[in-house]
């Protein structure tokens, strides 16, 4: 059982608040910072929506879905969370983004606190330069969307990463009833180095004409028992995660073209069009 009580999640988007509902749901206390107002909004209002639907179901008590949110802090200083036990950066891909976080998270958090990153595919070891002589508590903890709901956290360890780090990983990712598998440091690890080239290819497939999204989709779900078809997998992870994943993998896997983006998705995301988050991608969601 992992003796972590309180945990600072840094970036409030989608896999940030959904690592701060599990969180709490595991009994820790939360502190989420964004530095947008607007994100802690939502959510706060995403967590509201939860635990009311948990208590619909019968799933939690009203007491304690109450306690729940009242573990969590939300908050645009990280200073406020200074005395947190473990912190995962869950901001949006951008490896200089994620260094200059990491940087301010070792000034903010005490010296033996793991400075764990969500990132989907940026390389541990290159992050961890960011904090020269702390990289031995840097560590990849992947988790995927929906958090409540999906079992892996993905784990990596940097060329420095130590022993107790890992360790201390795997029991803090088991006390939040997820499963840790391990995966090397290489760009997009085994999770999206599978999965993006098969979304990849379910937009080549559609801009070759082989089928429409729905026929697309709905041939993989029937045929391949997937929950969702790629295409509408794209929009619920986000349109431009998918393409700036591919481009991570692009750059850190020899330039092979394998990896770049396919010219549809590119387009989607340069007209604004993300997926849900944006109210359409491949599919509009205005109607629903
Ligand atoms: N937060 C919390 N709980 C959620 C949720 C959310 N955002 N979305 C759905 N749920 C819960 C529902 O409340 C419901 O709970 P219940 O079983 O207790 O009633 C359960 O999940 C099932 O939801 P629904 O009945 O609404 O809908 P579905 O049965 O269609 O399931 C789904 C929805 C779980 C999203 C399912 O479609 C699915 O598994 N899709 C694939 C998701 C996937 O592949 N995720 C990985 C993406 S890759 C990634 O994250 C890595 C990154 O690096 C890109």
């Amino acid at each position: 059982m992992s003796d972590i009580s309180h945990i600072a999640v840094i970036g409030a988007g989608t896999m940030g608040s959904g690592i701060a509902l599990t969180s709490v749901l595991a009994g820790k206390q939360c502190t989420l910072i964004d530095v947008q107002d607007a994100q802690l909004s939502s959510a706060h209002v995403y967590h509201e929506k939860q635990l009311h639907k948990l208590v619909a179901k019968e799933k939690l008590t009203s007491e304690e879905a109450a306690q729940a949110q009242s573990l969590l802090t939300y908050t645009t200083g990280m200073s406020d969370a200074s005395l947190a036990d473990w912190a995962i950066e869950a901001a949006t891909e951008n490896v200089d983004v994620k260094k200059k976080l990491f940087q301010l998270m070792r000034e903010t958090f005490r010296e033996n606190v793991v400075l764990a990153t969500n990132t989907s595919s940026i390389s541990i070891t290159d992050l961890a330069t960011a904090v020269e002589g702390a990289e031995h508590r840097v560590i990849g903890m992947h988790f995927f969307n929906p958090v409540p709901v999906m079992k892996l956290v993905e784990v990596i360890k940097g060329n420095n990463t130590s022993e107790a780090t890992t360790n201390a990983t795997v029991e803090l990712s088991e006390a939040l009833g997820k499963i840790p598998v391990p995966a090397n440091d290489f760009a997009g690890f085994v999770s999206n180095r599978v999965l993006m080239p098969m979304i990849n290819e379910a937009f080549h497939a559609w801009e070759d004409g082989v089928a429409d999204p729905e026929a697309i989709d709905s041939i993989m779900k029937l045929g391949c028992a997937f929950p969702m078809g790629p295409l509408r997998l794209a929009d619920y992870i986000g349109l431009d995660v998918c393409r700036d994943i591919m481009m991570v993998m692009y750059n850190g896997l020899d330039e092979n073209p394998k990896y770049l983006p396919n010219q549809k998705l590119v387009e989607l995301v340069e007209a604004g069009k993300l997926g849900d988050k944006s109210g359409a991608g491949v599919y509009d969601y205005t109607k629903e």
